[in-house]
């Protein structure tokens, strides 16, 4: 069984309570990348500041997190940061290149090359930046719960390999297949380096944490068990006391396993009917998710239509945060997260 973190309690915003498997007045919602390209607002605040120096100056930082918020009215907003943030403020050299993601200087291609990554740390100084732009973003939500997040070690070890985005993660499958022991040491290095970036978020005022494993989706169930869950396990083992959610893309063969890696509530990409992904964790665990990013482009009656059988399949689940199966595409219309919020909080 998946045991509450802590207790409910009455104070608990709405969105807190259904990560606890309690059902809310009002279905809860936000959306992953809800701050981002598709806001004027953000395009503007970005204007000539490179991704990677917006996440690390937190007056800006704490700025973006909360535009969604004013704008749309969500339940939560999401630290704007980055999954290789963490690494970054280890000393690594990384970048994210704008149109293609993170970059890296040196990518992971033998010993030597692990040697001189894994002899980076992150230290607890090196983390008072994220500090900084977490208190400052929770001094400005006022009740509005922060969602902090990391990267798992096999979404960012498919960057570290590869030295950047990738199709099928190939490099990173290899690796974990022909020298299992490298492997192991390092997504240790990475559980405890995303480990620490969400502690930090934790302390400085998230309510909840969220771990990206974007990519888990290429491996099978066999191969996420053995090469993937033992880090992310670790991972998640790094903060207590808030709700933790697990989510990854293309997971639909993966959920139960997902499951033991510890988090509260799992998160569910558009590739599977909430009911399935209700009965593929036991009918136990609050979802998130999972409407289709697609869909946002399409006609409201057709959107609509949609966002009901989300909602009514989320019935299956414990609890239910309404979210969308992966990021909001920059090209949407930001009325229309406006319209879905609208929506879930006036639905009868
Ligand atoms: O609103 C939010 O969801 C919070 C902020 C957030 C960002 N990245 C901001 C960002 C979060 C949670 C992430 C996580 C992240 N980063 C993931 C996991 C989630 C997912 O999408 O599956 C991954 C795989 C990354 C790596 C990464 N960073 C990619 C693939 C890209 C896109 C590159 C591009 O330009 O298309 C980034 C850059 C990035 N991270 C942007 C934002 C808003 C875009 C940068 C820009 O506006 O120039």
């Amino acid at each position: 069984m998946t045991a509450p973190a802590t207790p409910a309690t009455a104070v608990d915003p709405p969105i807190v309570t259904a990560y606890r498997g309690l059902r809310p007045a009002v279905l809860p919602v936000w959306f992953m990348r809800q701050a981002g390209r598709s806001l004027p607002e953000y395009r503007q605040s970005r204007a000539g500041v490179a991704m990677l120096d917006a996440c690390l100056t937190p007056d800006l930082a704490a700025e973006i997190t909360l535009q969604p918020v004013r704008r749309h009215g969500v339940d939560a907003a999401i630290f704007f940061s980055d999954i290789v943030v963490p690494l970054k403020l280890a000393g690594v050299d990384v970048s994210i290149v704008p149109g293609r993601g993170p970059v890296f200087g040196r990518p992971v291609r033998d010993e030597a090359d692990l040697a001189d990554l894994t002899a980076h740390t992150l230290t607890d100084d090196a983390l008072v930046v994220i500090e900084r732009a977490v208190s400052a973003t929770v001094q400005q939500l006022g009740p509005v719960p922060l969602i902090g997040f990391a990267g798992a070690p096999f979404t960012l070890a498919s960057y570290v390999v590869e030295g950047g985005p990738s199709k099928d993660q190939l490099r990173a499958r290899t690796m974990a297949h022909a020298d299992p022991a490298a492997w192991i040491r390092l997504t240790d290095w990475l559980a405890a380096v995303s480990g620490a970036f969400l502690a930090a978020q934790v302390r400085a005022g998230a309510r909840a944490v969220q771990l990206f494993d974007s990519w888990a989706g290429s491996l099978s169930a066999r191969d996420y068990r053995t090469t993937a869950l033992p880090a992310a396990t670790r991972t998640l083992a790094a903060v207590s006391g808030v709700p933790r959610v697990h989510f990854g893309t293309g997971t639909a063969l993966l959920l139960s396993a997902m499951r033991d890696a510890g988090a509260e509530v799992i998160g569910v990409d558009h590739r599977i009917d909430l009911r399935e992904a209700a009965q593929r964790t036991g009918g136990v665990v609050p979802l998130q998710g999972n409407i289709d990013p697609a869909l946002l482009a399409a006609p409201w009656p057709v959107l609509e239509r949609h966002l009901t059988e989300v909602v009514e399949a989320g019935r299956a689940a414990p609890a239910h945060v309404l979210n969308l199966g992966h990021g909001v595409p920059p090209e949407t219309d930001p009325g229309v997260l406006t319209r879905i919020v609208e929506w879930a909080h006036t639905r009868p």
